[in-house]
């Protein structure tokens, strides 16, 4: 359902954006893998086969984003789909945070969208339409203890959507959030130990832990037509753990 739509996954080679380049490319889109970490973008491109690009880009880098989407022009000569996926999660107090982690998160986890769209927007414009999935995190409704800079970042990626679902509409370009629960991903191993894990269970309706594909999945309604009536939205995909 999303043949010959060309999508750029930011953060492609793990967890959550590498379930979602493998799932598009599995709906018939032509993938653009971005991350910083070029080698494993290009593992996920491998699994893909012919479609896909793998391009090393930082989000905090604005020159090296250019380059990605110049080469995904360059290669697939448009972009209909933006997920605005890379993201990261250091974990600190508030009273011990440093000026320097705060702008790092902000650099990375909000600003790094702000650029990527800035970026990709006027290609969606010439082609007169456009789906944009910015992916903000449910700890912005419920808080979380140690992620003050994380939260306001995903705070930021909110309400970011929503202004471009507003500037952006009148051209056709639709600008919607996803906000997922406690995602079991590879990279949680590091930091999530076993009773944390049974906690996020606890806390869910749904019995289980969810898993990456289920957060692509919503990305691909999100970037398809079936969500064509649909702009500035934030789409909580938690197991049901807050309920509104
Ligand atoms: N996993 C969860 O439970 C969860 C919950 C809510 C929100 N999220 C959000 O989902 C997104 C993906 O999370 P994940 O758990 O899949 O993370 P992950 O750590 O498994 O993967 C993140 C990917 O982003 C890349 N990345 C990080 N910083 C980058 C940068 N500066 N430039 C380019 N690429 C960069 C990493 O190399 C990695 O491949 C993040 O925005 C995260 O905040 C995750």
């Amino acid at each position: 359902m999303l043949k010959d739509k060309v999508a750029i996954v930011t953060g492609a080679a793990a967890g959550i954006g590498e379930a979602t380049a493998l799932f598009f490319s599995e709906l018939g889109a032509s993938v653009v893998a971005l991350d910083r970490d070029g080698e494993g973008a290009k593992k996920v491109v491998a699994r893909i086969g012919a479609n896909a690009l793998a391009v090393t880009a930082d989000m905090r880098d604005r020159a090296s984003l250019a380059a990605a989407v110049d080469a995904a022009m360059a290669r697939f000569g448009r972009i209909d789909i933006l997920i605005n996926n890379a993201g990261i999660y250091p974990r600190q107090r508030f009273l011990d945070l440093t000026e320097e982690q705060w702008d790092e998160m902000q650099d990375v986890n909000l600003k790094g969208t702000f650029r990527m769209t800035q970026l990709v927007a006027p290609h969606m414009l010439r082609q007169g339409a456009g789906k944009i999935v910015n992916i903000s995190s449910v700890t912005f409704f419920v808080g979380a203890r140690l992620l003050s800079h994380y939260v306001a970042a995903k705070g930021g990626v909110i309400g970011f959507t929503r202004v471009l679902a507003k500037e952006l509409g009148e051209q056709n370009i639709h600008v919607n959030c996803i906000t997922p629960g406690a995602i079991q991903t590879a990279a949680e191993k590091f930091f999530v130990t076993e009773e944390q894990s049974r906690e996020f269970v606890q806390m869910q309706s749904l019995k289980r832990r969810l898993q990456p594909i289920e957060i692509a999945r919503v990305c691909a309604f999100l970037a398809g037509p079936w969500s064509d009536g649909m702009t500035g939205q934030t789409l909580n995909v938690d197991g049901g753990w807050i309920l509104y």
